[in-house]
């Protein structure tokens, strides 16, 4: 069974940010698998995983700010900081886990899980709300 399994609540209904969010999951999914693996490669493979990770939710946070900016979006600035409080959080785990710290790919997920969950419930469902209604959804540029 996955590990984190996406539940309708979640959905933001712009697709561009739900899609998003999927890849997200499913990423994590591969990561916790990956953790499974008994492999004397696994700490590289798992440091791989990890860089993608980050690559790909601070490409993630850089849409949602985008698409916060070209909507006047009011609530920007609270939204920006929590990405960055977040993603600062991130880097000081990554770091934990170069020194080699144990378990922190178990501490990392239920940290990003745990986030990821409380963000997209409260803070990214309140910007789709916002652009749903300002007629925004599924816009490509
Ligand atoms: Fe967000
Ligand atoms: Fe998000």
């Amino acid at each position: 069974m996955d590990y984190f399994i996406w539940d309708k609540n979640y959905n933001t209904n712009i697709e561009k940010i739900d899609e998003q969010h999927e890849i997200l999951l499913s990423m994590m999914n591969s990561l916790h698998n990956g953790l499974k693996l008994s492999d004397t490669h696994l700490n590289k493979i798992v440091a791989n995983v990890i860089n993608d990770l980050f690559d790909y939710i601070s490409y993630h946070f850089k849409t949602e700010e985008d698409l916060m900016e070209k909507s006047n979006y009011p609530y920007y600035e609270e939204h920006k900081n929590e990405h960055s409080v977040f993603f600062k959080k991130m880097l000081e785990i990554q770091k934990e886990f170069s020194k080699g710290k144990l378990n922190i790919e178990k501490e990392l997920l239920d940290f990003l899980k745990d986030w990821l969950i409380k963000h997209i419930l409260a803070t990214d469902k309140k910007l789709g709300n916002f652009l749903l209604e300002k007629g925004n959804n599924n816009e490509n540029e």
